[in-house]
């Protein structure tokens, strides 16, 4: 969240200004001061007003309206300011600040300020791909500029492809990542997250009922806290968070290739995914058709992939989850202990608000010393944030000599 947090919001002149009114909105909504900076060109699109409304302040539109006789209105914004998210950045400005332009307010803050910047281009798509475009933003990137890419799919322009600026949860999320601590900026960590399905026939499989929630809040979370991530995942209906390597499998055999593929360079694995540990034995090349009586539908064991890397662990942190209905400390103890693992979260479907679907978890995190950690009910986000501590403690504990 980005409770107290001093965020600049350029807004250039492209149709999709008008969206940043929505993210003005959810930035003030998180708790951000918000000072808005319009160009000339995006003034022609949203009226000032729309935007002093939301930030509760005026906007800042010319190089020489000061708001104080003291100060230059761009050296104190530049001063006053943690992040500037110019959404939407258009060719233009882009091109400006690469050139190293100081020619309006937006540009001249820019230039004036050691604070992060994040792009969020918004344009036509052959714009978009335009070299020169291109080169400009490469060249910010090596500069140290952050860039959220646009969406793909329809454009106000009425053509299809790249070039949508990204929905306000995107980019609120994008600033909160640049704006908080770092503290695992050397991990490079894999996430396995959802179910697998296991097909017996062209259109029918054998699944589960996780909804990736749990996996995608422990990638987006290591993502925000600055590791690499790797997030292995089954069919859901989310959207991978920003900055992630996302790797979508379907059957537990893909889930292992996947993961055996990337092992090597992880520094921790983390397997939040709900496996199938049988897959049918045979799969019908068409539908089976449907007759009288009972159906037998033999299965074969799927491959165990975290004992798999338990195996072959190293110096690598390895936490699994366990899903009970029943004894679930001895449960989890015990695949602590058969998979080699550091750490195991247990996680019980008789427990309200826990589990499968829901956006909240009820764990209890066993370490290999027996000791165990209550995490109450509370978002799986916030769960994500408790077990990556844990993580980062054992790296420490690792760096100090103490442990494997
Ligand atoms: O996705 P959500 O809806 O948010 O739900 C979250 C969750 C309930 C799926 C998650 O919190 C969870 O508990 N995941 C593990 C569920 C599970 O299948 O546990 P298990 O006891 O069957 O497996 C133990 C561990 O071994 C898990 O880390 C699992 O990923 C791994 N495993 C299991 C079988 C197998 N063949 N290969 C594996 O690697």
């Amino acid at each position: 969240m980005l409770a107290e947090r001093k965020i600049i919001l350029g807004i250039t002149g492209g149709i999709a200004a008008y969206k940043a009114a929505e993210l003005a909105r959810e930035l003030v909504r998180q708790g951000a001061e918000v000072r808005a900076v319009m160009t000339k060109n995006a003034v022609e699109f949203v009226a000032p007003l729309t935007f002093q409304t939301l930030t509760g302040h005026p906007v800042g539109l010319d190089m020489f309206q000061t708001r104080e006789r003291s100060a230059i209105e761009h050296i104190s914004l530049a001063n006053w300011g943690e992040l500037i998210i110019v959404a939407p950045a258009t060719a233009d400005i882009l091109g400006k600040v690469a050139g190293g332009l100081a020619c309006d307010l937006l540009s001249t803050t820019i230039m004036a300020t050691r604070m992060p910047v994040l792009f969020v281009p918004a344009m036509n798509d052959l714009m978009w791909e335009n070299r020169l475009v291109q080169g400009n933003i490469q060249k910010l990137k090596e500069a140290g500029y952050f860039f959220l890419d646009p969406d793909t799919g329809a454009l106000a322009c009425k053509s299809e492809g790249k070039g949508r600026m990204p929905e306000t949860a995107a980019i609120a999320g994008e600033a909160d990542r640049i704006l908080s601590p770092k503290d695992l900026l050397e991990e490079t960590i894999l996430i396995t997250a959802g179910p697998t399905r296991e097909p017996f026939d062209p259109v029918r499989f054998i699944s589960n009922h996780s909804s990736g929630k749990m996996g995608f809040a422990l990638a987006a979370e290591a993502r925000r806290r600055g590791a690499r991530v790797i997030l292995v995942s089954g069919p859901t209906g989310l959207k991978p968070p920003a900055g992630v390597e996302f790797v979508p499998i379907t059957t537990a055999r893909e889930m292992r290739e996947a993961v055996m593929k990337e092992l090597k360079r992880t520094t921790a694995v983390i397997k939040a995914a709900a496996v199938s540990d049988y897959r049918p034995a045979e799969l019908s090349k068409n539908k089976i058709k449907k007759q009288p009586g009972k159906m037998t539908i033999s299965l074969e064991m799927n491959p165990d992939i975290l004992s798999e890397i338990g195996a072959l662990k190293g110096k690598r942190i390895l936490v699994g989850f366990a899903m009970e209905t029943e004894g679930l400390l001895e449960h989890a103890r015990g695949k602590l202990a058969a998979k080699n693992l550091d750490l195991i979260v247990a996680n019980s479907l008789n427990e309200e608000g826990a589990g499968f679907q829901c956006d909240t978890n009820v764990v209890k995190i066993i370490d290999q010393e027996g000791g165990i950690q209550d995490v109450p009910r509370m978002e799986k986000l916030k769960v994500a944030g408790i077990i990556l501590d844990r993580v980062r403690a054992l790296r420490d504990k690792r760096a100090d000599g103490i442990g494997p």
